[in-house]
């Protein structure tokens, strides 16, 4: 009962908090539209057809009229009617993989867990059309010809990133291109898809070493024990997205530009990038051959120069 009234509080609260901080986007910021987003999503080379698996800043782009539902239309817009939309919708109650690993009794529901990724992750769950994947720590959602194809079976798989998991499954994709709107070079999942699959030839050691099987529940409400392996946390410490690996980010930007990769624009304001994803997992592939990770030492980095050919 009290902790019922808690989280009645703590959620009145947070909506009280996400009204002033939209009001003072709506007041300082530029105003976009559906409509100039998916003109810039054009400009930035996303077609009809396309696949895309977008990480996203929601503030970075200026104050969006509608909303992140609106951001939603206009990327479904860009990519038109037989395009594909595919986002991190994960939920990681403990914060981490291994936190939420060593959450006594957590089982994951898709019908009634959120997502810890953002506001345009969130507004997209609650969106027409989206088919979301069963997984305890890494649930994609997706719209539009290959949702079902790409959500399906995540709770089969036998790892989070590896064979028969959305990631695998979206670089086989046709324009499959991976989106990043307002955001560094930092929150990409797409990087532990190479580890997964490259799995002990990869450089380094990034996963503990035991498997753990976490509960899930599907939308039939039966329970599924699905695996998952832990990022290794000393590793995790030095790896690109942390707050103190500006060096890295730095790096994968100036790689992917030199080498043609990266595309780069605005979308409404917010500096945007997209790169077709299987050039992308190729150059990644490349880089780790040459001592080059996401959790590469500056020493490693300046050992080797961006763009080589
Ligand atoms: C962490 C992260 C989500 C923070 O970005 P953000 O823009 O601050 O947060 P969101 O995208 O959730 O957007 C929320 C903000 O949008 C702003 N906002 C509200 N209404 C808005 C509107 N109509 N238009 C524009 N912005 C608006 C608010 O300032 C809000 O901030 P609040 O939380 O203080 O209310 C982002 O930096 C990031 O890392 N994204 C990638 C996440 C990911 O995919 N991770 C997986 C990789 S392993």
């Amino acid at each position: 009962m009290l902790e019922r009234a808690k989280r009645a509080a703590r959620a009145v609260l947070e909506a009280w908090r996400r009204a002033a901080s939209a009001r003072n986007m709506r007041h300082g910021a530029r105003h976009v539209t559906r409509a100039g987003l998916t003109a810039d999503l054009a400009r930035l080379g996303i077609a009809h057809g396309d696949s895309l698996f977008v990480h996203s800043s929601l503030k970075s782009l200026g104050y969006v009229e509608g909303g992140a539902a609106a951001v939603i239309r206009a990327l479904q817009d860009a990519v038109g009617p037989h395009g594909t939309l595919l986002l991190p919708t994960y939920y990681l109650p403990g914060g981490t993989v291994r936190a939420t690993c060593d959450m006594k009794d957590y089982v994951f529901d898709p019908r009634r867990h959120g997502t810890h990724m953002g506001r345009l992750p969130e507004a997209f769950l609650a969106s027409a059309g989206v088919r979301r994947s069963i997984h305890p720590t890494h649930s994609v959602s997706a719209w539009g010809r290959h949702a079902d194809a790409l959500t399906e079976a995540h709770h089969r798989a036998p790892s989070i990133f590896g064979v028969d998991s959305p990631w695998q499954r979206f670089i086989g994709c046709e324009q499959a291109k991976v989106l990043g709107l307002g955001i560094s070079m930092g929150p990409v999942t797409f990087y532990h898809a190479l580890e997964d699959a490259m799995g002990d030839t990869f450089p380094m050691a990034v996963w503990e070493e035991k498997t753990e099987l976490l509960a899930c529940l599907d939308y039939a409400g039966r329970r599924w024990d699905v695996p998952v392996r832990p990022f290794d946390p000393a590793i995790a410490q030095r790896r690109i997205d942390q707050p103190g690996r500006g060096d890295l980010r730095d790096y994968f930007a100036r790689e992917f530009d030199a080498t043609g990769l990266r595309v780069n624009g605005q979308v409404g304001d917010a500096a945007s990038w997209c790169i077709a994803a299987q050039a992308f997992y190729d150059h990644l592939g490349r880089l780790a051959s040459e001592h080059v990770t996401i959790y590469a030492s500056a020493a490693e980095l300046a050992a080797r120069p961006i763009g080589r050919a």
